[in-house]
């Protein structure tokens, strides 16, 4: 199944991440997609064999309805006003008629299109197949891979990508102004395309699209080259002509203005286009990732054995200084494979699909499809809940009465969300009972093969996740205020299957114990 069937559908805590959410797939609705393509296939098969079945009624049932029951002679005035014959005639064709419309309505197509309306809405969209092709550009950008890297991933699930797949992901690149990878799909599409594999896509399409691309990009060597090759395709075309005589010409005047300066012939794929690299995918990437001392000490490891009785295991944080922000502890073995297990069972049903409003149009999303899949689950639900609401109290000392619920989120392949502070919230309606989200707990309910890693860019740590393990932050100085250094990230996720639990914690009902500070840091 593979890269053609990584499909997005994802929902959103709107007031969680605003703009900022950049969630991708859910790998728990693609599952449910794979039955589908099943079910579509048995389905087609089942009808067209009734249809075969009913086509074969229909074909023995004709010779019934072809009978005349005497030669109709040329005066069909005089014929239909004999009595009997017309009696004869009229119930003749009452029966056809009858016998014709129940056969049409045996038809197997009216339980066939049941089917298919009952199945749309669960069939992706061409915005979720966008948004997945973007997904794959993203990991690109994050983990710095080139298109073969990317196909290679597939392969291993002896998948590839086609020519006009590889064409659809530059497009979208182009659309979404990730230009450098637009460039490299479009190159590897030409790749393909002179392999001989078979496509809908031509070669000409491609090279209109590239040419004048990388003379937008400043290379009109390559861009001359280009047209040429596209004018050798179809050299009755005058626009291409025109292109062309436009290029050299352009070259020309540049040669001049150069005069003995020209440069030496570049490579006709290498383009000069700055690359945008964000910090945080640096760490994600696990670069830049030095452990000074100081970083050591705000990284604290705790190991507990799980079980029974947590509140003997878990002791909550005495020492004052270690509540400071922006540590950040890391408890292992929080969650037992069980509570895993069940808290993810409780939550599947919930994991439903939204749409995401965009704050800057007003409309439902554009071609970014900014979307997370994500479940709420109360202390009340189930008793492994209040188990976990306890075992956090007991771990980070904090009062529960005022946290939020439990959040579940589960990321697919290219699912991440781009750096941002739990606390500041822009529509938090809960900021006057409870107070700001104080710290945050969370909890990684699977291992992921690669990627998925929490990162903070200001402090410069990267987490990451491992089954059962729980990790906990402040967002809020003892002052109150925001700590910026708590601005975190979630990696894309490359390979696997990222599920996650969140627990926010608010200020309200820790005056006690996390004592307000007189200094705005610790
Ligand atoms: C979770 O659901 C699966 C499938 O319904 C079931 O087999 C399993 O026992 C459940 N696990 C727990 C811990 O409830
Ligand atoms: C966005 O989606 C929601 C829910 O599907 C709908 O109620 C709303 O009208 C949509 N808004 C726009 C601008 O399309």
């Amino acid at each position: 199944m593979a890269l053609k069937w990584l499909i997005v559908l994802v929902l959103i805590s709107l007031f969680l991440w605003t703009t900022k959410s950049e969630f991708y797939s859910s790998t728990g609705d693609m599952t449910q997609l794979i039955h589908i393509e099943r079910d579509v296939i048995q389905s087609f098969k089942d009808y067209i064999a009734a249809e075969e079945f009913h086509l074969a009624r229909l074909k023995s049932s004709l010779p019934l309805i072809e009978y005349f029951s005497e030669d109709i002679p040329d005066n069909l005035e005089n014929y239909i006003s004999n009595p009997l014959t017309a009696y004869a005639f009229v119930r003749r064709l009452k029966y056809k008629w009858t016998q014709v419309e129940s056969m049409a309505r045996q038809s197997p197509l009216q339980e066939f299109n049941k089917f298919l309306v009952e199945n749309s809405p669960n069939i992706p969209s061409d915005k979720d197949l966008d948004g997945i092709a973007l997904g794959l550009v993203r990991l690109q950008e994050t983990y710095m891979l080139s298109p073969d890297k990317i196909i290679g991933l597939g392969q291993t699930h002896a998948e590839t990508l086609n020519p006009d797949e590889a064409f659809h992901i530059a497009m979208i690149a182009h659309e979404n102004s990730k230009f450098l990878h637009a460039f490299q799909w479009l190159q590897e599409t030409l790749r393909q395309l002179d392999e001989g594999r078979e496509a809908s896509i031509t070669r000409k399409e491609v090279l209109s699209f590239l040419a004048p691309f990388v003379f937008q990009m400043g290379d009109l060597q390559s861009a001359i080259k280009l047209t040429e090759q596209l004018l050798d395709l179809d050299p009755s075309d005058l626009l291409i002509a025109n292109h062309l005589q436009y290029y050299k010409h352009m070259k020309e005047s540049v040669h001049r203005e150069e005069s003995q300066t020209a440069p030496a012939e570049t490579h006709i794929f290498t383009p000069n286009i700055a690359k945008e690299t964000k910090a945080y995918e640096a760490l994600c990437r696990g670069d830049s990732i030095q452990m000074t001392p100081r970083r050591q000490r705000v990284l604290f490891c705790r190991y507990s054995t799980g079980g029974r009785n947590p509140r003997l295991i878990y002791a909550p944080i005495k020492e004052e200084d270690e509540w400071d922000a922006p540590k950040i502890t890391r408890y292992h073995n929080f969650l037992s494979d069980n509570e895993i297990e069940t808290i993810k069972n409780l939550s599947v049903p919930k994991l439903s699909r939204a749409q995401v409003w965009d704050t800057k149009t007003g409309m439902n999303i554009s071609t970014e499809v900014r979307v997370c899949k994500s479940a709420w689950l109360s202390e009340g639900e189930d008793p492994v809940i209040s188990r976990v609401n306890q075992r956090l109290e007991d771990v980070t000392g904090l009062d529960m009465t005022m946290a939020e619920k439990l959040q579940v989120a589960n990321y697919g392949i290219g699912g991440q969300y781009e750096p941002h502070y739990d606390s500041k919230l822009s529509m938090d309606e809960e900021f006057y009972t409870r107070g700001g989200r104080i710290a945050t707990t969370l909890i990684y309910m699977t291992d992921v093969d690669i990627g998925g890693a929490t990162v903070f860019p200001a402090i410069g740590a990267a987490l990451k996740p491992e089954k059962g393990s729980a990790v906990l932050w402040y967002n809020l100085l003892r002052s109150g205020k925001d700590d910026d250094r708590a601005l975190h990230a979630g990696c894309p996720v490359m390979a696997g299957n990222k599920w996650v639990s969140n627990k926010w914690i608010r200020a309200r009902g820790q005056e006690f114990r996390r004592r307000c500070g007189l200094s705005e840091s610790d």
